[in-house]
């Protein structure tokens, strides 16, 4: 098969299976997983594949045809900019959540906050994102599945990170923070069969938050009181139809709380603590704010 070919078959397949403009698709295919930088194709499109690589393509079309996350074909996954190793046993870290790490970033300059604890960290994307940026900071990171993953991302970014798995706040029981996150499952019961078919391969601890959504969160906030130091903040991820409720949560048990809005102008993170935590307009300007950080 030559490169030309190659590339026709993929985009035909894959413009039938998938919806939208496939060119960052075959991008993928080509560039991530084949390892032909797509200038190539064009320049030599009567090069041949190799035996491998021609395997290797149609294992590429034949499991994104049936609709698998390209980041587990390819086994990794971008977020801030970095990349983790991603895999059927870990959730894939989504762009949404990158607001959520601007917002912690944020509030720990801010208020000078020493120490963070990401709740439910999967392949680890938060809590090494936030060490890599603030390398003075103390992390720890826990979830209720094995942390191999995180871990193995963890050296590979270079950074420390305080590993150790177990429900909720249960993992660390003795810990104190200045500043809990967490992007939990928060999807509710009903409505995960109606996410989309790459979703579905994902593990379904990630996403389903019980019959309202809100039950990983409902436990989550009452428990963080007694883990955050008197100042201390906690941040976390919902769907933007929960918010009214999460903040009324909250108030029950913190006097200061608020809903910030992602990038799409949703209202999408709960931020709640003992202290006024207001975030100016400002402080939001992302681009600016985050250029150079790495
Ligand atoms: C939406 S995923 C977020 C993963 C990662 N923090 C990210 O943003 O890419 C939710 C994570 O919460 C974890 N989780 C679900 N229930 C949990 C529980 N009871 N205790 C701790 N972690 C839990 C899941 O295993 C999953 O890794």
């Amino acid at each position: 098969m030559t490169y030309n070919e190659a590339y026709t078959y993929a985009a035909k397949i894959l413009s039938i299976v998938l919806p939208g403009d496939i060119k960052d698709e075959l991008r993928i295919c080509f560039e991530e997983y084949l390892k032909i930088p797509i200038w190539k194709v064009t320049t030599y499109p009567d090069r041949k594949l190799s035996p491998d690589e021609e395997s290797k393509l149609l294992d590429y079309v034949a499991r994104r045809a049936r609709r698998e996350p390209w980041q587990y074909i390819v086994g990794k996954s971008y977020f801030m900019g970095l990349e983790f190793h991603v895999d059927k046993t870990v959730f894939i870290p989504r762009p949404e959540t990158e607001d959520l790490v601007t917002y912690t970033y944020i509030i720990v300059r801010k208020f000078n906050l020493q120490s963070i604890w990401d709740v439910g960290t999967g392949c680890g994307a938060i809590a090494i994102v936030l060490k890599r940026m603030l390398p003075n900071i103390e992390v720890y990171a826990s979830d209720i599945i094995p942390l191999k993953l995180a871990r193995h991302n963890a050296n590979n970014v270079g950074v420390k990170v305080h590993f150790k798995r177990g429900n909720l706040l249960d993992a660390f029981a003795e810990l104190k923070v200045d500043t809990i996150v967490c992007n939990p499952p928060y999807i509710p019961s009903t409505r995960y069969w109606d996410l989309p078919p790459e979703v579905l391969y994902e593990p379904r601890t990630s996403y389903d938050g019980g019959t309202d959504g809100l039950e990983i969160i409902k436990q989550l906030i009452p428990q963080t009181v007694s883990h955050l130091t008197p100042c201390g903040v906690l941040l976390i991820e919902l769907d933007s139809t929960q918010s009214d409720k999460v903040l009324e949560l909250a108030h029950q048990y913190y006097p200061h709380a608020c809903i910030l809005k992602d990038s799409f102008d949703k209202p999408r993170f709960l931020i709640t603590s003992n202290r006024d935590i207001t975030v100016h307009p400002w402080e939001t300007l992302r681009d600016r704010f985050m250029v150079g950080l790495f």
